[in-house]
């Protein structure tokens, strides 16, 4: 059998869920800080990544091979050795940015729900606000705020080092983000393709339609003048 010149690293619905995010959380960042109005604006960009964070959690369990929490999640020990660089690299998250990845996705999914039950004091509360009296929601608006800036240290150090790999270390890694594919001889031999069917991409839109569903039915809960 004659060797594959690439490997399929991320599946599409990987590839969209990470793009759709840095648009989400850019835009949620940007209207929230431009006032006024755009709080209304921010609050549909935080219900989005609300349902990527969801998304991209059951994905880490039913999602293709590499997209799995099981596949990239490693001990300290993997850490380790990945460390002193006797590691052989193989297609997915390395084991300690897979650490680095699942930081971002609960901080991310944090995020969103205290965003839920958040107010700013003047016209703005979010859909669940109204379950928990004034004071805890306040609780909960100080520590959305609060981790404004873990969030903006992570992606800080998300963007350096996919920077330092392109610089130190010629690995294209966004290529792969956005085609799905990086060279097989970047890899160790016998390096398998994430699974990216027909099949895989309408469970993910299967898993999307469920998910988008139960994001509507919290934003429902919005009571009417807010
Ligand atoms: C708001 C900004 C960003 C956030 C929140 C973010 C978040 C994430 C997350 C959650 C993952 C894991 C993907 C998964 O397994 O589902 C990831 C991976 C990745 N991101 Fe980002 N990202 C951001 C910006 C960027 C930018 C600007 C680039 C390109 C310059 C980038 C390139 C990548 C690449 C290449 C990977 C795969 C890394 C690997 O090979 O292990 N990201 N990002
Ligand atoms: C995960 C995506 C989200 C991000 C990255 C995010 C980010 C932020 C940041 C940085 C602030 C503080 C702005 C400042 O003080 O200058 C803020 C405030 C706020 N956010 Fe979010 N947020 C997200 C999701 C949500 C959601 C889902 C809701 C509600 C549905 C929400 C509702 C609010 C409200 C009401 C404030 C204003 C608090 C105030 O002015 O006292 N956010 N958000």
């Amino acid at each position: 059998m004659s060797t594959p010149s690439k490997i399929r690293v991320w599946d599409l619905p990987v590839r969209i869920f990470h793009w759709l995010l840095v648009a989400c959380v850019v835009g949620a960042y940007v209207t929230i800080k431009a006032g006024g109005l755009w709080t209304e604006y921010h609050m549909l960009f935080g219900y989005a990544v609300l349902g990527l964070i969801l998304f991209r959690i059951v994905w880490g369990f039913v999602g293709s091979q590499h997209a799995r929490f099981s596949s990239f999640l490693r001990g300290p020990c993997a850490v380790l050795a990945y460390l002193k660089g006797t590691t052989p690299r193989r297609p997915g998250h390395n084991p300690l940015g897979a650490w680095s990845v699942l930081a971002m996705i609960l901080l991310l999914g944090y995020q969103a729900v205290t965003g839920l039950f958040a107010n700013d004091d003047i016209f703005t509360e979010g859909p669940l606000a109204s379950l928990v009296d004034k004071a805890w929601s306040d609780r909960l608006t100080g520590l959305h705020k609060l981790n404004e800036w873990i969030i903006l240290a992570l992606v800080a150090l998300h963007v350096a080092a996919i920077l330092w790999y392109r610089v130190a270390k010629k690995q294209k890694l966004t290529r792969a983000m956005i085609t799905g594919d990086a060279p097989a001889s970047e890899f160790a031999p016998g390096a398998d393709s994430t699974r990216d069917t027909t099949g895989t991409r309408l469970l993910a839109l299967a898993i999307a339609a469920i998910v988008a569903a139960v994001v509507y039915g919290i934003v429902s809960m919005r009571p009417a003048g807010f």
